[in-house]
C-alpha cells in the first residue's frame, strides 16, 4: 500500500516481477510487484514496489531474493519499509517508527541452507543491524520536514494471523514496541551482503489502544494516507550527503 513511495523520481525503466525469473508473482492486495528503475535528487534509485512475506508459504530465500539482486547490482543503501502493529503506549494509528533494532521470531532463517560465499559470510554479525549514520539522517530529515518519527524495536512474526493478548504481553515484555510480518528476513540478507540499512514502520493498528482490529483494506488505506510523508521523508534523505 506504499506504492506512492515510487514517485520519488522520474521513472527510468519498470520490469514486472512476472519478468524477473525467481521474483515472481505477489498473492496479497495492495503488494503491486515491480521494479522501477528512478532519478534519485542524487543518483539512481531502484525501488521494490512489493515484497514477498513468509506467511505466503514461501522458500524464506525467495522473500530475500529482492535484496541480494539489489546488492549485485551495486546497491549500497536499502531503506525498508513495513506496516505494523503498535505495542508501545505512544504508538498511535498513523504514527511512523524508525527502526532501532529487531527480535527475529520468524520460524526460518533466509540465510539458512548451504554457503553460497557470494553472498556474503556464513555468520553475518548482527549487533547493528540498523545504521547509526542512516538513522540520524532520517531524524534529520523528520525533523526538517515537520514529521513526527518515533523509534523503537520491531518484533518479526511469521503471520499470517495477528498476535492473541498473551502474545501481545510477552513481545512487550521482550522489549518490542511494534509487530509486523515482514522486514527481519531482508535485513539479515543485506548485512550478510555488507548493505547499509534504515527500515521504518507505518503503525496501522495499535495493539493496547482498545479499537476493533482494522480490516486490510483498512490497512491499506492507512498506508495511502502516510505514504506522503514517507515519500517526502525519503526524498529528504537522498538530498543528503549520507547516502554517497
Ligand atoms: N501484527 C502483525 N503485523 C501487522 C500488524 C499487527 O498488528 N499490523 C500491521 N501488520
Amino acid at each position: 500500500g506504499l506504492d506512492r513511495l515510487a514517485e520519488l523520481g522520474p521513472v527510468r525503466a519498470r520490469v514486472d516481477y512476472g519478468e524477473i525469473p525467481g521474483l515472481g508473482v505477489g498473492t496479497v492486495a495492495g503488494h503491486a510487484g515491480r521494479l522501477l528503475l528512478l532519478d534519485g535528487p542524487a543518483g539512481p534509485l531502484l525501488c521494490f514496489a512489493g515484497r514477498r512475506h513468509i506467511y505466503e508459504g514461501i522458500e524464506p530465500a525467495a522473500a530475500v531474493l529482492p535484496v541480494r539482486l539489489a546488492a549485485r547490482l551495486g546497491v549500497q543503501n536499502l531503506i525498508l519499509t513495513n506496516a505494523a502493529g503498535g505495542l508501545a503506549a505512544r504508538l498511535w494509528p498513523g504514527d511512523l517508527m524508525l527502526l532501532a533494532d529487531h527480535i527475529d521470531l520468524m520460524p526460518r532463517n533466509p540465510l539458512a541452507g548451504p554457503h553460497d560465499r557470494r553472498l556474503g559470510p556464513r555468520f553475518p554479525d548482527m549487533s547493528e543491524p540498523y545504521d547509526p549514520r542512516l538513522r540520524a539522517a532520517l531524524r534529520l530529515a523528520a525533523k526538517d520536514e515537520a514529521i513526527a518519527l518515533h523509534e523503537g524495536v520491531y518484533a518479526g512474526l511469521a503471520g499470517p494471523n495477528y498476535e492473541t493478548r498473551a502474545e501481545v504481553r510477552m513481545l512487550r515484555r521482550l522489549g518490542a514496541d511494534a509487530v509486523g510480518m515482514s522486514t527481519v528476513p531482508e535485513v539479515l540478507a543485506a548485512r550478510q551482503a555488507g548493505l547499509r540499512v534504515a527500515a521504518l514502520s507505518l503503525i496501522t493498528n495499535s495493539h493496547v489502544h482498545p479499537a476493533p482490529p482494522p480490516t486490510h483494506e483498512e490497512v491499506l488505506a492507512m498506508a495511502a494516507g502516510a505514504a506522503d510523508r514517507l515519500r517526502r521523508l525519503i526524498q529528504r534523505l537522498l538530498k543528503t550527503s549520507v547516502m554517497g
